[in-house]
């Protein structure tokens, strides 16, 4: 039997490195064989800030992933996240030489709208395509074998700050890892959770993290907005570990257990001060207050980032939420509420194997991942090597 081509999928998130190994059958679909999390120190945002700690985290995530999957996999597919990712548009024509549209028209389409021009000290991420028109017409999914004079394809290039994404590749490098491919992180979280009649129907989605909040919105099928706002749960913890002088771990504890916007709640809380000697009462409304105080805050980040979309009637199919900071209680409907829209949770689907660890909001990104790259590693039996990379480069773009 021949053997099916893995992936190595790795996101180097605020809070946790989370690396899975999966393997993908040739319909497309994927299996997951090894799935582990490291917490990591050092992260700042979704950006690294200190090397040799995440380099530790990463490694220790990656080995437990492969030796689970009984792989050694070191080509990864790595996510890139912080709120130094923009997005920009880009068009161009070609014209059909052949009558009919070919798939290098597409790719060569497609490769000449993603060279746009950037500012010194930023570089291309991902290139994300949007839409193809052809003679005019837009909003073709697959032109391949339409009669045509031209072609233009529309697509979203993901820029980064590169000394960022250069100190990615580092910690990588230093953790025995080939970084193939780099995605961005609120896109492959949208790829794990979203369904196609979703972003058909117009969706905002939010991946909210430990220390950032992905935000993008989709609609006819394609990627529209993508946002990050440099605020998560971790905010919420630091704040109530100064706010109620506690110690970190605590403060994460009381957050888990107390923590929720919109509630009501009375009563006091024991808690151990950051000396560790005394014991002191808090009433749950001051826990309460700090809470709610951040998450205004963030709301009015994100929508500082959907005031930028231009849509005339609003998501359609609502609001989806991911990451481990969705499942703060009460934040979904204090969502609901304010926007007027449906919220529902979301957790990565459309993968096989999966184990529970896998399922839940957190691990989105490193989901999407694998998905994004389908085809990575697909063999050249038949095919040239020109083929696999336009395979390769489609799957990403789609
Ligand atoms: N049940 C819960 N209630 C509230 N918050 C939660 C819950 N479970 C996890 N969190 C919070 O989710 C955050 C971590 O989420 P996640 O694992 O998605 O972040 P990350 O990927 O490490 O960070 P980032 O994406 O920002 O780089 C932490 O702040 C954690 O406190
Ligand atoms: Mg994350």
């Amino acid at each position: 039997m021949a053997k099916r081509p893995l992936i190595l999928a790795v996101d180097v998130g605020t809070t946790k490195v989370s690396a899975l190994v999966s393997e993908v059958h040739p319909e497309g679909e994927l299996t997951v064989l090894g799935i582990a999390a490291t917490p990591v120190a050092g992260m700042r945002r979704g950006l690294v800030f200190e090397v040799e700690r995440v380099a530790l985290a990463i490694r220790d995530a990656v080995n437990r992933a492969n030796s689970m999957a009984g792989t050694d996999l070191t080509q990864a597919v790595v996510a890139v996240n912080g709120d130094h990712l923009a997005v920009i548009e880009g068009q161009a024509r070609v014209q059909i030489k052949a009558g009919a549209v070919r798939a290098e028209d597409v790719d060569s389409a497609t490769r000449k709208a993603a060279q746009i021009s950037q500012p010194s000290g930023r570089e291309t991420v991902q290139v994300i395509r949007r839409g193809l028109a052809v003679d005019g017409f837009r909003g073709v999914v697959d032109p391949v074998g339409m009669v045509a004079h031209e072609m233009e394809a529309q697509v979203f290039v993901v820029t980064g700050t590169n000394t960022v994404i250069r100190n990615l590749r580092r910690v990588s490098a230093m953790a025995g890892l080939n970084p193939t491919l780099l995605v961005a992180a609120p896109k492959a979280s949208g790829d794990a959770v979203l369904a196609d009649d979703e972003k058909q129907i117009g969706v905002v989605h939010l991946d909210v993290g430990g220390g950032t909040t992905g935000v993008t919105v989709y609609r006819s099928g394609h990627l529209q907005y993508m946002g990050v706002v440099p605020l998560g749960g971790e905010s919420i913890t630091s704040d109530l570990s100064v706010g109620l002088g506690v110690v970190g771990t605590q403060a994460e504890r009381l957050k888990l257990e107390y923590a929720a916007v919109g509630s009501e709640r009375d009563g006091t809380l024991e808690v151990r001060a950051v000396s560790g000697q005394s014991v002191k009462l808090i009433p749950v409304r001051e826990l309460q207050d700090i809470v709610v105080a951040r998450v205004d805050e963030w709301t009015r980040l994100v929508e500082d980032h959907l005031s930028r979309v231009d849509w005339p009637k609003g998501p359609g199919a609502g609001v989806v939420m991911t990451g481990g900071g969705s499942l703060l209680n009460g934040l979904q409907s204090h969502i609901e509420g304010r926007w007027n829209w449906p919220v529902r949770l979301g957790v990565p689907i459309g993968m096989g194997g999966l184990s529970d660890l896998s399922r839940s909001p957190g691990y989105s990104v490193v989901v999407g991942l694998a998905r994004n790259a389908r085809f990575y590693g697909v063999k050249a039996d038949k095919e040239s090597v020109w083929r696999r990379i336009a395979q390769l480069w489609l799957s990403l773009w789609n």
